[in-house]
C-alpha cells in the first residue's frame, strides 16, 4: 500500500515547555503514550447550546439538524496501559437550525462512566488488559465511545467491542439508560448495527467468546424485538460492521481473531491475522433463520467499515474498505508500546465483492487502491445501489516523528469507476468522519450527492478545532462554511447526522 503524506507540519505533541494539549487533564502529562495528548488527548471542557461563530462562507439554510460525533474522552488515569480505543465516550453535537449553529458536548454515563465518577479513580481496564473477569458487565471498560445513531426517538451509542447500548436525549446528551429493547435483547450489542432509514428498523448483530460465537437480529422501529438468531462461527470472532439490503443481510467471520485459551490464561487478548484462512461473508435472507446463512469464501482480509451493500438480479454487492495487513509490523524503536502503535497504523482501500445466489460464483477486486477509511454514503441508499462514498485519507501523521492515525483529507469516490475528488484539511489539521446530511424531504428522487457533509477539524498548530461544512457535490472548492468551536475537540470515531424534525420536533 503506497501512502501519500499530506501534512507535514513541526507541530510538537507537546509544546516546548512540555505541556500537553489545552484542555487536557493533568495526569495525562505523566504517561509517555502519544494517544493521550496532541490531537488525541482528553479535553475536560463541556459545552452546552454554545453558539458557533462563522469564520468563513455562510451555514446553508436547509442544513436543518444535528451531526453527531462519537469518541474517546477519558476522565481518570487509567489503572493500566491505555490503548486510543480506551476512554469514556463523549458525543459532540452540533445543531443546525434557521442558519445557526450551536455546540454541546457531554459524556455518555454508562455504568462504568459513573461507578469511576463515585470512585474519582478508574476500575476498569482498557483494552490492552488484564482482563478483570470479576467486574460487572465486562472484562473491561464498556465505553460505548464508538459508534451513534438515532433509533426510536433516542440517539443510540454503541460499543466496537459489543457492549451495553446507551440511550441519550438527541437535545440536551442526556443518558437516560441502557437499550434493552424491552427486555428482549439477550447480552450485548455491536457497534455498526444499522437503523433502516426506509422503515426505521434496527439490525442488530452481537458476538462473544462461547458458542455459537454472534447473534443476528432486528428490532422494529418502536424497539420490539421481531427476529433474533444464532449464528454458529468456528470461534470468537471480532466483526466489526455488517452489510444490509432490503431483503438480506451480509455478516463477517474474517480470519483476525484472538486465541480464547491464551485469554484465559494471561488476561489478555492477543490478536493474530491467519494469512492462510480465507475471509467468510455469509449471505441470509433478512428474516431468515441462522442455518439459513450461506458462506461465502473470499481471499483473506479483515474489514472495519461496509460502505454499503445491494442487491444486483441473482449478485449480493458489497463494496467497503479491505485491509490485508491489520498486523502491520512492530517498531522496536516503539519500545513496549510498539505493537499498539502498529495496530493502529491502518491500511485499507476501496473495495468490491460480489457474491451469487444463485451458483456461488464469487467476484472481488479493489476499486481503488488509495489509503482511505471512515466511509460514509447517502443514508437513503442503505441497501440500495450507490454511486458515492465519503472516506478519510489516512495520513498516518507525519509531524509527531511516530505515526500516529490521523485523517488528513476528505475524499469523495465514485465507487463505480474508483475516481475522486479530494479537499486535504491544510498542513497539520486533521479530520474526523464527514456524515453526509440529506436536505429536508429528500428521497432517492434526489441526486444522490445532493446534500451536505459536516466533519470537525483540529488544527495542531494552535490546537483550534473547527467544524467544516461541505457541498457534497462539490468538496474540492473546499468548505462552504467554517465554524469556529469553543474548545479543542478530541480526535474521535464515528458520526450521524439526524434530520431536524427528528431532533427538535
Ligand atoms: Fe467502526
Amino acid at each position: 500500500m503506497k501512502h501519500f503524506p499530506v501534512s507535514e507540519s513541526n507541530a510538537p505533541l507537546r509544546a516546548s515547555d512540555g505541556s500537553t494539549a489545552p484542555g487536557a487533564p493533568g495526569w495525562t502529562a505523566d504517561i509517555d503514550n502519544p494517544y493521550l495528548h496532541g490531537i488525541y488527548a482528553p479535553s475536560g471542557a463541556q459545552f452546552e447550546r454554545a453558539r458557533l461563530d462563522v469564520v468563513e462562507g455562510e451555514i446553508p439554510e436547509d442544513l436543518y439538524g444535528m451531526y453527531v460525533r462519537n469518541g474517546p474522552n477519558p476522565v481518570f488515569k487509567p489503572r493500566f496501559k491505555h490503548h486510543p480505543f480506551d476512554g469514556d465516550g463523549m458525543l459532540y453535537a452540533v445543531y443546525f437550525e434557521n442558519g445557526c449553529a450551536h455546540y454541546s458536548n457531554r459524556h455518555i454515563e454508562t455504568k462504568a462512566f459513573l461507578a469511576e465518577a463515585k470512585n474519582k479513580a478508574s476500575i476498569w481496564p482498557g483494552v490492552m488488559g488484564p482482563f478483570d473477569f470479576d467486574l460487572p458487565d465486562f472484562p473491561i471498560k464498556d465505553t460505548s465511545h464508538t459508534d451513534v445513531m438515532f433509533f426510536n426517538k433516542h440517539l443510540l451509542t454503541l460499543w466496537y467491542n459489543a457492549g451495553i447500548p446507551y440511550r441519550l436525549n438527541a437535545k440536551s446528551l442526556s443518558t437516560t439508560g441502557r437499550e434493552d429493547l424491552s427486555g428482549q435483547l439477550r447480552r450485548a450489542m455491536s457497534a455498526h448495527s444499522k437503523v433502516d432509514p426506509a422503515n426505521g428498523e434496527l439490525v442488530f448483530f452481537d458476538y462473544f467468546d462461547t458458542p455459537p460465537y454472534m447473534r443476528y437480529g432486528i428490532a422494529d422501529s418502536q424497539g420490539n424485538v421481531i427476529h433474533d438468531q444464532a449464528i454458529k462461527l468456528p470461534g470468537p470472532r471480532l466483526p466489526h460492521d455488517i452489510g444490509v439490503t432490503p431483503n438480506y443481510v451480509v455478516l463477517h467471520d474474517l480470519p483476525f481473531y484472538h486465541d480464547v485459551a491464551l485469554l484465559e490464561k494471561t488476561g489478555k487478548r492477543v490478536m493474530t491475522f491467519h494469512r492462510d484462512v480465507p475471509a467468510r461473508f455469509g449471505v441470509q435472507p433478512r428474516y431468515g433463520k441462522g442455518d439459513e446463512v450461506r458462506w461465502f469464501e473470499c481471499e483473506p482480509c479483515y474489514i472495519l467499515h461496509v460502505i454499503n451493500c445491494w442487491e444486483e438480479g441473482d449478485w449480493l454487492v458489497q463494496v467497503g474498505c479491505r485491509s490485508t495487513n491489520p498486523m502491520p509490523k512492530a517498531n522496536p524503536e516503539d519500545g513496549e508500546l510498539s505493537h499498539m502503535l502498529a495496530y493502529m497504523r491502518l491500511e485499507a482501500n476501496l473495495y468490491l465483492w460480489k457474491f451469487n445466489l444463485k451458483t456461488g460464483e464469487v467476484i472481488e477486486r479493489d476499486i481503488d487502491t488509495l489509503n482511505a477509511e471512515f466511509p460514509r454514503s447517502n443514508p437513503l441508499y442503505m441497501g440500495y445501489k450507490s454511486q458515492f462514498c465519503y472516506s478519510q485519507y489516512i495520513c498516518t501523521r507525519q509531524d509527531d516523528g511516530i505515526g500516529t492515525l490521523a485523517f488528513g483529507a476528505l475524499l469523495k469516490y465514485n465507487i463505480e469507476t474508483g475516481e475522486y475528488q479530494r479537499f486535504d484539511y491544510g498542513e497539520g489539521v486533521y479530520g474526523n468522519e464527514a456524515p453526509f446530511c440529506p436536505k429536508p424531504g429528500a428521497t432517492r428522487a434526489q441526486p444522490e450527492d445532493d446534500g451536505y457533509l459536516v466533519t470537525t477539524v483540529t488544527d495542531s498548530k494552535d490546537w483550534q478545532s473547527y467544524t467544516l461544512i461541505f457541498d457534497a457535490k462539490n468538496i474540492v472548492r473546499g468548505p462552504i462554511c467554517k465554524l469556529r468551536m469553543p474548545h479543542r475537540a478530541p480526535f474521535g470515531f464515528h458520526t450521524n447526522w439526524v434530520a431536524g424534525e427528528d431532533v427538535f420536533s
